[in-house]
């Protein structure tokens, strides 16, 4: 069985985790409203992906006899200067989820719980991929700059992404 405190943090994750759902529905609103659904299409993936990221923590303390409460989530942003300030918040978010990710494993190590460092393992290699997919699209969003030709290329090559439930 998890330990209170171990479930408690994880708790507090899946909020986090809501609350990333949440910012990144509230931004690929803010493309949708601008006519970039290649972007809002990403987003709206990106967002799938972290109420997956929630629901995987929730069946976890399920499955370890733990117990979830939920708590109110924060509003998120939702208007933005242009879309590579969009983009550059995303990085920037998710390198602050890495830092969360990374606070929880040193919480199971300190407990020597192996059960839970060995589930929150997948979440670290996924953050890994979240910040380099990202820092892809900051990237090509820097060399486009304002070209127009540029953004509708890359608003095609957004839209190509397409969420699917990860193998177990
Ligand atoms: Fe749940 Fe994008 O990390």
């Amino acid at each position: 069985m998890i330990s209170k405190k171990m479930n408690g943090v994880i708790n507090g994750q899946i909020n986090a985790e809501l609350y990333s759902s949440y910012l990144y529905l509230s931004m690929s609103t803010w493309f949708s409203e601008r006519s970039l659904s290649g972007f809002a299409s990403w987003m709206r993936a990106q967002a799938q992906e972290e109420l997956y990221h929630s629901t995987k923590m929730l069946d976890y303390l399920l499955e370890r006899g733990g117990s979830a409460e939920f708590e109110a989530i924060d509003k998120p942003q939702c208007s933005w200067s242009s879309p590579l300030e969009v983009i550059q918040e995303t990085a920037d978010h998710e390198a602050k989820v890495t830092g969360l990710i990374n606070d929880l494993v040193d919480a199971a190590l300190a407990e020597r719980d192996h059960a839970t460092n060995n589930f929150l393992q997948w979440f670290v290699a996924e953050q890994v991929e979240e910040e380099a997919s990202v820092g892809e699209v900051v990237e090509k969003m820097k060399m486009i700059g304002d070209d127009s030709a540029g953004m509708f290329a890359m608003d095609l090559e957004m839209g190509k992404r397409v969420f699917t439930l990860p193998a177990e």
